[in-house]
């Protein structure tokens, strides 16, 4: 016990020495409001604007969708999925669909349901010839409507490819090289960066050519072990990876983010303040994650983690964010529109009609409209059509 106390001190000052002589020091910011349930699993999707959409989950959310307000802090039930929809995964095509792979009912996980986010209906459209819970799927690329969907309970090593327009698939079995599982991925340019419990033996990171579908490890293998549910984000320049390992060697501390650097293949340990975990106690269940490119921020939403100390688990509700800028070294320039003295809410922006500003406690923050749309100063939302002044 002593010996245990110590030793985390003393990981504490060379995290805390870290920090001061890098300069750099990203703090968690805890949202006002929470999920409505603790919730693990939960997916996340965005693409602009202010609504982060909440997908499914392995308790009480796992049947329905809400929507997170960046701008207001504010959660909204939004609909019901027509089945469960837990340790499934999350993709859109290029009509801007939302869609859950691997919805169903407790033991099957094979369902696509297909989320329209301009009517909010979502409809059970195929159902796949395989189980895809668990799986890492990842769009070809950015304009495609194809999704590999591989790794996961049913398909260890085969991939599975699905068309998200013509709800066809093809499957290529014995394709990866090792078990990929309870994993996560996310697409550069070309290529997927994996991490996965399938990496235990090589601690590397996994990537997969998406032209050719050949998997290979790359980069030092000096990850810590993924046994558990990681989450994985991509900034446009990094690849950040969060939680899903235990503590137990103490050599790649808890409270933090890895970022791996896809052009030289190295890796990083980036702590964090305020993280929800630190010590002896770890995400089993990453957070939800979801990059904000207007905000630079990554979002997370609740999680489960296992406390040692107490040997107990806890599903999380929070919601809270980590601001990158810290570690950019100029910072972003921002429009000086000014919300000194201004009341919170939105406000045209000054010289772009395809954007508006949120003032939250005389801060600022500038938000992209959907494609095509406009800022309305009167209902305060962007649409269609709206004339630019
Ligand atoms: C994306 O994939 C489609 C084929 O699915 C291809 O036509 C298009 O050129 C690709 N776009 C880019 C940016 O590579
Ligand atoms: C789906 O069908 C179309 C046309 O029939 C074909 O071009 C495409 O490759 C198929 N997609 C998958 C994933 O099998
Ligand atoms: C990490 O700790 C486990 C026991 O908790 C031990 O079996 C394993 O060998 C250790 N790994 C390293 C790299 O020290
Ligand atoms: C784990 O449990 C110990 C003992 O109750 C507590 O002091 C510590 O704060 C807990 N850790 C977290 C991250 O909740």
């Amino acid at each position: 016990m002593h010996f245990t106390t110590t030793f985390s001190k003393f990981s504490l000052l060379v995290v805390f020495a870290l920090h001061l002589t890098s300069g750099q020091l990203l703090t968690v910011e805890y949202s006002s409001v929470t999920l409505p349930f603790p919730e693990s699993s939960v997916r996340t999707f965005y693409s602009t604007g202010d609504k982060i959409y909440l997908l499914g989950g392995d308790f009480e959310m796992s049947s329905g969708i809400w929507s997170f307000s960046i701008s207001s802090d504010t959660v909204e039930y939004v609909t019901a999925m027509p089945g469960r929809g837990s340790r499934g995964t999350v993709q859109s095509d290029t009509a801007g669909n939302i869609y859950y792979l691997g919805g169903g009912n407790i033991g099957t996980s094979n369902q696509v349901y297909k989320f329209d986010p301009t009517t909010n209906e979502c409809t059970l459209v195929a159902t796949l010839p395989l189980d895809v819970q668990d799986c890492v799927a990842i769009k070809y690329n950015e304009t495609s409507d194809t999704v590999h969907i591989f790794g996961g309970d049913g398909q260890f090593i085969d991939i599975l490819t699905f068309d998200l327009l013509q709800f066809n698939t093809t499957s290529q079995v014995d394709v990866l090289p090792v078990i990929v599982n309870q994993g996560t991925g996310v697409r550069v340019g070309n290529k997927a960066y994996i991490f996965s419990e399938g990496q235990v033996e090589n601690t590397a990171v996994l990537e997969l050519d998406l032209d050719i579908l050949r998997m290979m490890a790359v980069g030092p293998a000096n990850l810590p072990s993924i046994t558990l549910f990681p989450s994985s984000v991509y900034d446009g320049r990094h690849v950040y990876l969060i939680g899903g390992y235990a503590p137990s060697n103490m050599t790649t501390p808890i409270d933090g983010l890895i970022q791996f650097d896809p052009v030289s293949f190295n890796n990083e340990f980036i702590p964090v303040a305020n993280f929800p975990v630190e010590g002896a106690s770890y995400f089993r269940v990453s957070p939800a994650t979801v990059y904000v490119p207007d905000l630079n921020r990554i979002y997370f939403f609740g999680g489960s983690s296992f406390n040692y100390t107490t040997d107990e688990f806890k599903i999380h509700d929070e919601i809270f964010y980590i601001d990158l800028d810290p570690l950019t070294p100029t910072s972003r320039s921002t429009d000086d529109f000014g919300c000194e003295g201004r009341m919170d809410g939105l406000y045209p922006h000054p010289t772009n009609c395809g954007m508006y500003v949120a003032c939250r406690n005389h801060e600022q923050i500038v938000f992209n409209c959907e494609p095509d749309r406009q800022f309305d100063p009167i209902t305060k939302t962007c649409k269609f059509g709206t004339p630019c002044v």
